[in-house]
């Protein structure tokens, strides 16, 4: 058993391994820490090799002393190779797209409520709640029906329809709050001091944070044991693009890979973007703004771990970039049309940030380069209804040779 402690990002304190998320010294957020120096890389491979199919192969790094039971078992992903978006940006490198839309509620979110709810039913929690920008609420919803909890997700009531019912089906309290994002997690956060619930993203925020870090394990076992030279990631409140880094930054300290971080990239809406106008200004300090973009699951104005998020970006050699509406729909469309990918709003905004680097020349020849798009189109169709054609024709050959000016001999 590899975990340790909760301790405090900023003044180092430590703290036991129950339902605490802020540190009561500095106010700093805390994070599970591991002692991974009684761990043999060889037998932690051999280990992660015969596990399950999905997250929990990678049980020593997560935050857990027993096995845990998860019924839905996200992770294993696809990572595909994408040589046709390579060809379209005009890019040498050999782009991997790390396909999250394949995981039981179709986003990454899956990863880390598995972690939050089996860290909530060892504490003995019976009711689990969070405050989401919809992606989250989708999977806090499954979680808990899957495993008989009790569930409370709180969103803004102006969610895109197909995430409010993908997630009101299973049973959940599906509550609308009359606010943005940031409304929503202060309201959360208030809740959380009153109720005796889990809060994934409140007060379980260091173990369901953990769960973003197995979307590095899996590019490593996904790219023979290699690390990639860049990654390009979403960015909200910064916790997957912190712990994506946080899990290579592991398997390179006890060996299980070698070599360097990627450079990190992190990409955003022009329209919520306080960690890229930080990162613009050469300053840790995200400054809120009102969120006004159609990638509603990254409208978060005052996020939690930008400052980490801008640190890790400027440490590897990264950057942090923001797209526009009309950038965000050119993605979606030129992922779907190379790759048969289709994503929502948020991986819009990843591609759209790739091509700008592929524009920049930043992406080298030969490279490789896994991009995270880390949830369905099938979720923000409204996004790209304007583009959306159809060629309507008679039910007879004529129809169909008039429309498309090619001969039917019947
Ligand atoms: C699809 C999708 N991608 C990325 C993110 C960003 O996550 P984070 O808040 O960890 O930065 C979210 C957050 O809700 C999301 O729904």
């Amino acid at each position: 058993m590899s975990v340790n402690n909760l301790r405090c990002k900023e003044c180092s304190a430590e703290f036991e391994l129950d339902a605490h998320y802020y540190c009561d010294r500095c106010f700093g957020p805390l994070e599970v820490r591991y002692d991974f120096s009684g761990l043999d890389p060889e037998s932690a491979r051999r280990r992660i090799q015969a596990g399950p199919d999905s997250i929990w192969r990678y049980s020593d790094f997560l935050p857990f002393g027993q096995p845990v039971r998860d019924a839905l078992q996200p992770g294993l992903s696809p990572l595909v190779r994408a040589d046709r978006l390579a060809e379209r940006l005009g890019t040498g490198a050999e782009i991997f797209i790390k396909n999250e839309a394949a995981n039981p509620t179709h986003s990454f979110k899956d990863r880390v409520v598995a972690v939050a709810l089996a860290k909530a039913q060892e504490l003995g929690y019976t009711t689990v709640a969070c405050a989401s920008t919809g992606n989250l609420a989708n999977a806090v919803a499954a979680h808990a029906a899957a495993a008989g909890l009790e569930s409370y997700v709180f969103v803004p009531s102006n969610l895109e329809e197909q995430k409010l019912l993908a997630t009101d089906i299973y049973g959940t309290h599906l509550v609308g709050v009359k606010g943005n994002y940031d409304d929503v997690n202060r309201l959360c956060t208030q809740l959380a001091d009153e109720k005796p619930w889990a809060f994934v993203n409140v007060n379980l925020r260091p173990y369901y944070s953990e769960g973003s870090k197995t979307l590095a394990f899996e590019a490593v076992e996904q790219l023979g044991w290699n690390l990639p030279d860049r990654v390009v990631a979403p960015v909200a409140s910064g916790s997957l693009f912190t712990k994506i880094a946080r899990g290579f930054e592991e398997w390179i300290e006890v060996g299980l890979v070698d070599g360097a971080l990627p450079a990190f990239h992190g990409a955003q809406a022009a329209g919520c973007s306080p960690v890229a106008t930080a990162f613009a200004e050469g300053s840790r300090v995200c400054r809120p703004q009102k969120p006004d973009t159609i990638a509603k699951s990254l409208a978060i104005g005052d996020p939690a771990d930008g400052p980490y998020a801008v640190a890790r970006a400027t440490e590897t050699g990264g950057s942090i970039d923001a797209v526009d509406d009309e950038e965000i729909r050119a993605g979606i469309r030129l992922l779907a049309e190379t790759t048969g990918i289709f994503t929502e709003t948020a991986g819009g905004v990843t591609v759209g940030v790739l091509r700008k680097l592929a524009e920049r020349g930043e992406l080298r020849d030969g490279e490789k380069v896994v991009v995270y798009i880390t949830g369905e189109g099938l979720k923000t169709l409204d996004a790209n209804r304007d583009s959306f054609s159809l060629t309507e024709i008679a039910p007879d050959p004529a129809g169909f040779e008039a429309a498309f000016g090619q001969e039917v001999h019947v």
